[in-house]
This record gives structure tokens, C-alpha cells and sequence, in this order.
């Protein structure tokens, strides 16, 4: 190898400095969410402020594939989809645990819209609520075999395909968490009973984070296309001729 080819030579992140890199930008996230909405209830803070972190990770993990396939050099960042990922889970499972224990008080039935009424029976008072969270659980499910499915070892031990389509579910999580989280940030504190809180300042943020990822996604599947119909053109030029 000469002088140049070494100087040359990209720096890659090995696994642990890539885990504790997005570990360190998950708790600087959270910190900055937290202090952003400082006047709310501890519990919602948390709750919100864990959630988005975790909702921004997975978007930035979905973001990644794309951004590789249509400019070079976001090539070499192919390796933090799988710790970005990880930790977005982790943090989803900690924002339900928040809503479990803080919100519901265990009582699962609360989960899916119903309250205790003095007359001994659960009644149905919140449909919107019961709907977002049932997608909200689905979405996690979703995650959790993902994350868990996030190793050179499970990748080995399933083989290419199933493991490809175990991946490929990363899409459908992506869908039921922007479903989930719009119904929270657009439509479910608009007929609160109290006081409405002021608007939460991720609406916007949150639109233009959505259509970004999915412009990507889009951009990145017509780039796919174009390329595999060219090469198939020019493979059956020579036949043609
Ligand atoms: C992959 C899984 C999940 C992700 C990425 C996620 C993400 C989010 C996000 C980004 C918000 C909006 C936060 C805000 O208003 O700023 C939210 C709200 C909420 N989520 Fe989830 N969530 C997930 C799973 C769940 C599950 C399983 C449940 C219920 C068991 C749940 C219940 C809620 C509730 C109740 C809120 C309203 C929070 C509040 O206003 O304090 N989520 N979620």
C-alpha cells in the first residue's frame, strides 16, 4: 500500500463505537425534548419527549437506505440503520412502560379507551385513544422482532431470505408508528374536556419529516428502477442487433 492509499483511507466506526455513539445521541435527544416542552406534566414530558426520540432514531434508520442508494456518500453510514434502529426500540418499549405505569395505572383495559364506571362496568369513552394505542402495540411488535432479528448472528442463523423478509417489515412499522403518532400530535387533545394545551411545536416538524422520508424512499425506488431497466436494455441490445 503507498503513502497515499493509507492517507486515503476512510475512518469506519467499529459496532461498539457505533452502540455507544447512538446511545450518547439518544439521551442528548431526549434532554433537548424534555427541556423543550418544559411546562407540561412530568409524565407527558416524559412520555412525548421518549417517544419522539424514538420515533426520530427509526426515522433516521429508514432514511439511511435511501440516502445510500442516491448519493455515494452516504454509503458508508449503511451500518447505523441496525443501532439506530435497536435503540428507537428500546426507547418505544421505555414510552410504553411510561404510559403502562403512569397513564393506565396497569389497568389494561383503560389501554383500549375503556374507564371503570361507579355502576361496576367498563364503559367505552375513548375510541380514538383505544385505536392509536392498539396500533401504537402492533407497531411495537413490529419493532421488537426487528431489533431482536438486528445481529450478524440471527442473520446467519435464518439465512438471506427470511431474514430479508423479516427486514423487509421495517416499512409497516414505519406506516403504523406515523399513523400512531399523527393521531396524537393532530387529533387527540383537540376535544380535551380541560383546558386545551397549547399545540405541541412537533406538528410541523413532524410533517416535514414524514414527507422527507418518504420523498427518499421514492426518489431512491424510481433511481433502483431506472438502473435495472438500462442494464435489461443493454443486455438484450446485443440479441436486438
Ligand atoms: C414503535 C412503537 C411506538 C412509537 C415509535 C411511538 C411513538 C410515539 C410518538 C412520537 C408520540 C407523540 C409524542 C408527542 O406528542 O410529542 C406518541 C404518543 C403516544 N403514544 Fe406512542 N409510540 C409507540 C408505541 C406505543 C404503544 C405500544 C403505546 C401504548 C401502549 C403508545 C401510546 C402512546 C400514547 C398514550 C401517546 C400520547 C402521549 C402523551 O400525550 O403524553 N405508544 N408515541
Amino acid at each position: 500500500m503507498n503513502k497515499n492509499t493509507a492517507t486515503k483511507k476512510r475512518w469506519v466506526a467499529g459496532w461498539k463505537v457505533r452502540h455507544l455513539m447512538v446511545i450518547a445521541f439518544g439521551i442528548a435527544g431526549t434532554y433537548a425534548f424534555l427541556e423543550s416542552r418544559a411546562q407540561w406534566s412530568e409524565m407527558h414530558r416524559w412520555n412525548r419527549a421518549i417517544g419522539d426520540m424514538s420515533l426520530l432514531m427509526i426515522a433516521m434508520s429508514m432514511a439511511i437506505g435511501p440516502l445510500s442508494r442516491l448519493f455515494s456518500v452516504f454509503r458508508g453510514t449503511t451500518p447505523w440503520r441496525r443501532e439506530l434502529g435497536i435503540y428507537g426500540v428500546i426507547l418505544a418499549v421505555v414510552h410504553t412502560a411510561i404510559i403502562l405505569v403512569g397513564w393506565v395505572n396497569w389497568d389494561l383495559m383503560r389501554l383500549f379507551g375503556y374507564e371503570f364506571h361507579p355502576a361496576g362496568l367498563y364503559v367505552m369513552v375513548n375510541q380514538g385513544f383505544g385505536m392509536a394505542n392498539v396500533i401504537g402495540i402492533i407497531a411495537l411488535v413490529y419493532g421488537l422482532v426487528l431489533a431482536l432479528s438486528s445481529s450478524d448472528w440471527s442473520q446467519r442463523k435464518l439465512g438471506g431470505p427470511v431474514w430479508k423478509f423479516l427486514q423487509q417489515g421495517a416499512y409497516v412499522l414505519w406506516m403504523l408508528m406515523v399513523v400512531h403518532t399523527a393521531y396524537f400530535l393532530y387529533f387527540h387533545f383537540q376535544d380535551y374536556h380541560r383546558s386545551v394545551p397549547d399545540p405541541n411545536w412537533l406538528q410541523v416538524p413532524f410533517a416535514v419529516l414524514v414527507s422527507s422520508v418518504v420523498a427518499l424512499q421514492i426518489s431512491a425506488f424510481i433511481k433502483t428502477w431506472r438502473l435495472r431497466r438500462n442494464r435489461t436494455r443493454s443486455e438484450e441490445q446485443p440479441l436486438a442487433g
